[in-house]
C-alpha cells in the first residue's frame, strides 16, 4: 500500500514527523541538519538523514526481534519511516558503560573510565533548559510520567543496553553511552525517537576513534567519513 505523506506535524532538530492517513501512525524524516549544545552549534553531515535512518531501523528491527516494543512498522525510503504515532514522555533515558560527555563535566570523572554495571540517567527533554538531570521525583511530582513508566523504561533501559553492547560489539564497536526516547501508544510504552550516531557514543573497538556526533560537536573533522563508517559496520549484514 503507497503510504500518503500529509501535512507536518513536529519538525525537531533532526527529523520531521508528517501526519498520514492512519492517525495511529506518522512519518518519520531524517534530515542531513545536525545541531549540538542544544542548538547553539547548528551544521550539516551529508547524508547523515540516509544513514541515521538506515542504522536506526536495523537496530529496531534487532530490538524487535528481541521482544523490545518499538514504534518502527517499515522503512518507506532512504529518508523516511513509517512509525507508530506516540505520546512521547518527556524524559530522556541515558545510558553509560564508559565515562564521556556531560557525566565527566559533572561530576569530575576522567574519560574512558568503564561502568560495571552500566549507569541510567533521566534527563528533563526541554531545550530550553538545556535538558537537566532530574530523578524520579521530579517526573512524578511534575507528572511528567508515572512511577510504573519509570520502571518500564528502567527496565527497557538495560536491557535495551545489554543488547546494544552486544550488538556493537560483533561489529567492532565500542557503545560507551547514549540516549533512549519512550511514548505510550494504545496502553504500552514503545521505543521511539531513533538509535543512531547522533544519539549515542560509539568508539571503534580497536583504534578507539570516535565515530559519532561528538566530531561535529568538538570540530574533529571526518564527520561523514566515520557517520559512514559506523553505517557500514552496522549495515553491511542487512539482508
Ligand atoms: P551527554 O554526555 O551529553 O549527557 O550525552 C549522553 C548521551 O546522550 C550521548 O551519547 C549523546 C546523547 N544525547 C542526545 O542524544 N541528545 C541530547 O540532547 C544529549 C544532551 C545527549
Ligand atoms: N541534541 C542536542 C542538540 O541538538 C544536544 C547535543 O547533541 O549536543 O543541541
Amino acid at each position: 500500500m503507497k503510504i500518503k505523506r500529509l501535512e507536518k506535524v513536529y519538525e525537531g532538530k533532526a527529523k520531521i514527523l508528517y501526519a498520514t492517513e492512519d492517525p495511529a501512525l506518522m512519518i518519520q524524516y531524517f534530515k542531513d541538519d545536525a545541531s549540538a549544545f542544544d542548538g547553539v552549534k547548528k551544521g550539516t553531515i551529508v547524508d547523515k538523514g540516509v544513514i541515521n535512518n538506515e542504522v536506526s531501523n536495523r537496530i529496531y528491527k534487532h530490538l524487535e526481534e528481541k521482544g523490545i516494543k518499538t514504534h518502527f512498522v517499515e522503512q518507506l525510503s532512504d529518508r523516511e519511516t513509517l512509525v507508530k504515532r506516540l505520546d512521547i514522555i518527556p524524559i530522556e533515558v541515558v545510558l553509560r558503560n564508559v565515562a564521556a560527555g556531560s557525566l565527566c563535566k559533572r561530576l569530575g570523572i576522567e574519560e574512558g573510565k568503564i561502568f560495571d554495571p552500566p549507569i541510567l540517567e533521566f534527563f528533563y527533554k526541554n531545550d530550553d533548559l538545556h535538558d537537566p538531570l532530574i530523578n524520579d521525583c521530579h517526573a512524578l511530582i511534575f507528572k511528567w510520567a508515572t512511577q510504573a513508566e519509570l520502571d518500564v523504561l528502567r527496565e527497557y533501559g538495560y536491557r535495551i543496553n545489554s543488547l546494544m553492547i552486544t550488538f556493537f560489539k560483533e561489529r567492532n564497536i565500542r557503545l560507551v553511552d547514549f540516549k533512549l526516547e519512550f511514548g505510550r501508544y494504545k496502553g504500552e510504552i514503545l521505543l521511539g525517537d531513533e538509535i543512531s550516531p547522533d544519539g549515542c557514543r560509539l568508539w571503534h573497538s580497536e583504534t578507539g576513534e570516535k565515530m559519532d556526533k561528538d566530531r561535529f560537536r568538538f570540530s574533529m573533522g571526518s564527520v561523514e567519513e566515520k557517520y559512514r563508517e559506523v553505517y557500514n559496520l552496522v549495515c553491511s549484514d542487512k539482508n
